[in-house]
């Protein structure tokens, strides 16, 4: 099945413009890294069999394909996504796709027994009613994953190295655009911890990379991928943009990746409701332009 809800515009999505097959093998790649860290999650929850299961922003739809193995065929898992281009391989009993934005309201029925969502908030406007949003997705009992970049780790292991004034830049492009959020990790675990789900857990990996290692070639393709909305800023020259794929490239730079932050709890038992407790400072209201920016 793929059903579509009409208020999905995939133009929300800074990604969006880039060519199918290039963006599928960066998704690709972001699930090479990141599945086996989203799986440990998962099976620290405990997703029984015959579980009905909301994979929210599948992308290339590893996780949704890993869920679906994990509840069998009494189980079942909704795979959603602005734009379902990657998802055609999702399908057989029990397998849905839907073209769903989950800024707009939650993925009916609105009682799974399980949530996720991966690298999905960090391109949320207004966090703190997204995730309104995916609460209302998921049953009293029900439990929810939400694991999001943080790139305030990100630094040279040599402030020294001649390539720390490109990672620099490379940091600079997350504050550019506006449309991405860099600091997704804490502020999701914040705006959850003020909904009051119970059996609230967060943690994190992060990695020490290498120019040329799996981890900067990633960077690689999403710079390659988003070469003409970085050079439309203005803000970078050919060879400024030139220099930090040399530096993804160069084996004797060696950098701090992002964190990835995951967020886990449970919606208590006889609540329908639980909703982000906003504050005077709430850094879930839509960040501004000094804390948003793109996450390649
Ligand atoms: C960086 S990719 C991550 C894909 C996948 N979650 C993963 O981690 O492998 C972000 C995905 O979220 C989708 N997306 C972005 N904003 C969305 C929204 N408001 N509602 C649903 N999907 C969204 C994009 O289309 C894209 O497929």
């Amino acid at each position: 099945m793929n059903d579509t809800n009409e208020d999905a515009s995939d133009e929300k999505y800074v990604m969006s413009g880039v060519e199918a097959q290039a963006e599928r093998s960066r998704l690709e790649q972001l699930e090479e890294l990141h599945d086996a860290a989203t799986l440990r999650r998962v099976a620290s929850i405990g997703i029984p069999a015959g579980w009905r299961c909301l994979e929210i922003g599948a992308g290339a739809g590893s996780i949704a394909h890993a869920l679906a193995d994990l509840v069998g065929s009494a189980g079942s898992v909704v795979a959603t996504d602005l734009n379902p281009r990657f998802l055609d391989g999702f399908s057989g009993a029990g397998r849905a796709v839907i073209t769903h934005d989950i800024t707009t309201g939650p993925v009916p029925p609105g009682d799974f027994d399980f949530v996720h969502c991966r690298a999905v908030l960090t391109h949320v406007e207004d966090l703190a009613a997204t995730i309104d949003n995916i609460l209302d997705s998921v049953r009293p009992g029900g439990w929810v994953l939400c694991e999001e970049p943080d790139y305030g780790s990100m630094e040279a292991c040599d402030p020294d190295h001649p390539h720390a004034p490109d990672l620099a830049a490379f940091h600079a492009i997350m504050t550019l655009s506006g449309r991405t959020n860099g600091s997704a990790g804490r502020h999701t675990f914040e705006a959850l911890r003020r909904t009051g789900l119970m059996q609230l857990e967060s943690d994190s990996h992060g990695a020490i990379a290498t120019g040329g290692s799996p981890l900067a070639q990633f960077r690689i393709k999403g710079l390659e991928n988003a070469r003409p909305m970085v050079m439309e800023s203005g803000f970078f020259t050919d060879d400024s943009f030139n220099r930090m794929i040399s530096m993804f490239n160069d084996p004797t730079f060696s950098y701090i990746e992002n964190t990835w932050i995951a967020t886990y709890g449970c919606k208590p038992e006889g609540l329908d409701r639980l909703s982000v407790v906003p504050t005077p400072s709430s850094p879930t209201t839509p960040p501004n332009s000094s804390t948003r920016g793109e996450a390649l």
